[in-house]
């Protein structure tokens, strides 16, 4: 039986993906653990699909496969959606070859992972429509990441409308698989939801143009028996969608990754080829090697090499300090300030170009509000450079007020639909970056910013959704949310190639773009507006599943209802930096926050680019949250503890560690916080096998109310530090 199939296996260091050929026909064989040999035994037959598949197939019978379309007597939810130039909606693609190269194969308008090991090419073909569609499947040395995408080719002479076409379908057996999506909205971005897709179609997308805080493209497939985890994520920034059907009638689920096909058609041309983005998958044994895998993925293939293990500066940001209220005078105080404390880098936030006060105007007159930086941005950054700290600026580049000389000028810039009263968010309208004179207009404009202050560091922001779809360069509206995103990558490579050793961090109102598209070009993104660390606990921790560290903006801020230690010890873990009047802070705050500073330069490369184990999920039955970061080589860690309750009449919780060397003797100390005794201070020696094995309720740690009580809020944390001594 088996001779009769053509069989493809692709391997990842821990994963195969198995296919298999037989008449025109493309199936899945396996996709999960790693396997050497295939059975030898007809009476072990992994290619029967659904007990059908011989010369007679019928694909409805097929129950796994690696592309669907529409007619195919599947009547799932599928891949490829087309109307061909007669008109119809049928498609038979059916399998002619395939090939393997070595490298990846890059797309040029479009992000992709980067050192790629080898390619698997699948070319489908649908003679009688002239339609080509190849497959393909890329795998990473030292990764278990295979990353897929597809290109459709219209070989024929008429127009071929394409509905949909998604980055990457995977079949596999069974159904009731329990989902994990990260969705949320502005401050509350990515928390973990779970649902068990039983029957019918669960789907989670966005649709406002940017990968958004909804609902985030990455998500988790659990095995309901216990069999691994599957995980997705696309290389995006717009519209995506992913869908999980449970197929009940053959017992199978299918996922579906790819670009939303909410508002979207395209035209595809005689001789033209459409290219998707490239989605990745991933099969792992748990939720904890998903994430390592997700974060050695952002670091190896996916952030721009020269920044992936480079450590991040420690910065101040006027923002939440400010707003949009400050001078010359009020900046170089607050620089003056940052220097003392050992900040590295100054970021001067929104307000500071054409006469912007408020909300209300200037976005898109990028030149210099004088009157209020009292001379030049160009000056300003010398005198905060004179202090020994780098200069960075914000910019929003996608976007236009009303009340702005390049509204008055080219009010064809702003994306309005003629003849219709936009939609306005934040009191601004958004450009038409499918304008090729709008994206020329912003690699120069942009360009010319970054040059006349010398920028170290730029902060990208995009404060609104898309609504209002239209530009008069386009035939076919139906492609705006797509060619948008090629637009906006035109831009940023543009710069990231004229600025090759400028530090970009992406933003969009906070994290509403935090994605692999955007990580590629950007090395970090601002995960959220809300700096309270009792929500940052949720929101760090949900980005923590699929994003690194070093790829999560997280500064302490002046809010109120917490000690600063607790908002240092949570936003530790990240790309790190102070977001607040350093002018109005009381003396015992500076020397509490030049503490933390010398504490964070000390560990920061650990903390930016160690291993990240989750302990206790702050999702969890507990809702309490602990993580440890080990380094390597597992001589050093630092583990985190939060309480998130009020102890009243409660035994103290208990923590238990991972990842560290089971054969080693570790010294801990608990980093000194002001905000308790020191004769509570925790330290002493451990073996790594009790470490990783023993519950431990460090005593009196917790017993000290002066981080809760004065703030009103029931958390209190604490960071420990673990060194290897024997
Ligand atoms: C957004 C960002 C903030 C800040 C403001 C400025 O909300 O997320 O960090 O830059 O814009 O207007």
């Amino acid at each position: 039986m088996r001779e009769k199939f053509n069989v493809v296996k692709l391997d990842t260091t821990n994963t195969s993906l198995v296919f298999a050929v037989n008449d025109g026909n493309l199936g899945i064989a396996h996709y999960g653990k790693k396997i050497t040999d295939l059975p030898q035994s007809d009476s072990l037959d992994m290619f029967l699909l659904n007990g059908q598949w011989g010369a007679s197939v019928d694909r409805f019978n097929i129950t796994k496969m690696s592309y669907s379309f529409v007619g195919d007597g599947n009547m799932r939810e599928s891949l490829v959606s087309v109307i061909n130039s007669d008109g119809t909606y049928t498609s038979r693609f059916v399998y002619k070859k395939h090939s393997l190269v070595n490298g990846g194969i890059p797309l040029d308008d479009l992000p992709c992972a980067r050192n790629a090991e080898k390619t698997l090419i699948v070319e489908l073909a649908d003679d009688y429509a002239n339609l080509t569609l190849k497959q393909y499947y890329t795998v990473f040395k030292d990764s278990d990441i295979i990353a897929v995408r597809q290109e459709l080719t219209n070989n024929g002479k008429g127009n071929v409308t394409v509905l949909r076409l998604m980055s990457l379908q995977l079949d596999v057996s069974g159904t009731s698989y329990n989902c994990v999506s990260f969705n949320g909205a502005w401050a509350r971005e990515r928390y973990r939801k779970d649902t068990a897709v039983t029957a019918g179609t669960w789907m989670i997308q966005s649709m406002g143009g940017q990968s958004s805080a909804i609902m985030n493209p990455f998500f988790m497939a659990k095995n309901p028996d216990g069999n691994g985890v599957y995980a997705f994520n696309l290389i995006y920034s717009g519209n995506h969608k992913e869908i999980v059907e449970a197929c009940n009638d053959i017992n199978s689920t299918r996922f579906l990754v790819g670009i939303n096909d909410y508002c979207f058609n395209l035209t595809l041309k005689a001789g033209e080829t459409f290219a998707t983005p490239q989605a990745v998958m991933l099969f792992a044994d748990s939720e904890q090697s998903v994430t390592s895998e997700m974060h050695n993925f952002v670091n190896n293939h996916i952030v721009d090499p020269k920044f992936a293990y480079k450590d991040r500066p420690l910065l101040l940001n006027n923002w939440e300090g400010t707003h949009f209220s400050f001078t010359e005078e009020k900046l170089l105080e607050l620089a003056d300030k940052a220097a003392e404390l050992g900040v590295e880098l100054f970021v001067l936030d929104d307000g500071w170009f054409g006469h912007r006060d408020n909300d209300t105007s200037s976005l898109g007159d990028w030149y210099d509000y004088k009157e209020k930086l009292n001379g030049s941005l160009g000056k300003l950054a010398d005198k905060i450079r004179a202090k020994g700290l780098h200069f960075g600026i914000w910019v929003e580049p996608e976007m236009i007020s009303e009340d702005s000389d390049l509204f008055r000028n080219h009010p064809e810039y702003a994306m309005i639909v003629p003849g219709r009263e936009p939609i306005r968010r934040r009191n601004q309208l958004v450009l038409d970056l499918v304008n090729k004179d709008v994206q020329d207009y912003l690699i120069k404009e942009i360009g010319d910013v970054i040059e006349r202050c010398k920028a170290y560091y730029v902060k990208w922001d995009c404060n609104r959704h898309i609504s209002d779809i239209y530009s008069a360069t386009i035939e076919n509206t139906g492609e705006y949310f797509h060619r948008y995103v090629l637009g906006l990558y035109r831009v940023i490579s543009a710069l990231k190639k004229r600025f090759p050793d400028v530090l970009f961090e992406s933003c969009s109102a906070g994290g509403n773009r935090f994605d692999l598209g955007m990580l590629y070009y950007m090395p970090q993104t601002w995960c959220s507006d809300m700096t309270e660390p009792r929500h940052r606990l949720s929101i760090q921790e949900g980005t923590l599943y699929a994003y690194p560290q070093s790829a999560i903006g997280a500064h302490v801020s002046a809010c109120q209802n917490s000690s600063f230690e607790s908002k240092f010890n949570v936003a530790c873990l990240g790309a790190f930096g102070y977001e607040l009047d350093a002018t109005k802070c009381t003396q015992e705050e500076l020397e509490i926050i030049k503490k933390q500073i010398v504490f964070y330069k000390q560990h920061r490369h650990l903390l930016q680019f160690g291993k990240y184990y989750r302990l206790k999920s702050i999702f969890g039955r507990e809702r309490k949250s602990s993580w440890i970061i080990i380094s390597e080589d597992k001589s050093e860690a630092i583990a985190f503890l939060a309480e998130t309750d009020e102890l009243i009449n409660s035994v103290p919780s208990e923590w238990r560690f991972t990842g560290l060397d089971d054969n080693a003797l570790y010294s801990f100390e608990v980093r000194p916080q002001n905000n308790f005794k020191s004769d509570v201070i925790a330290s002493g020696t451990a073996g790594g096998d009790a470490l990783n094995n023993c519950e431990f309720s460090f005593g009196k740690l917790f017993s000290d109310e002066t981080d809760r009580q004065p703030y009103g809020t029931p958390l209190a944390t604490r960071l420990i530090y673990f060194k290897r001594i024997d």
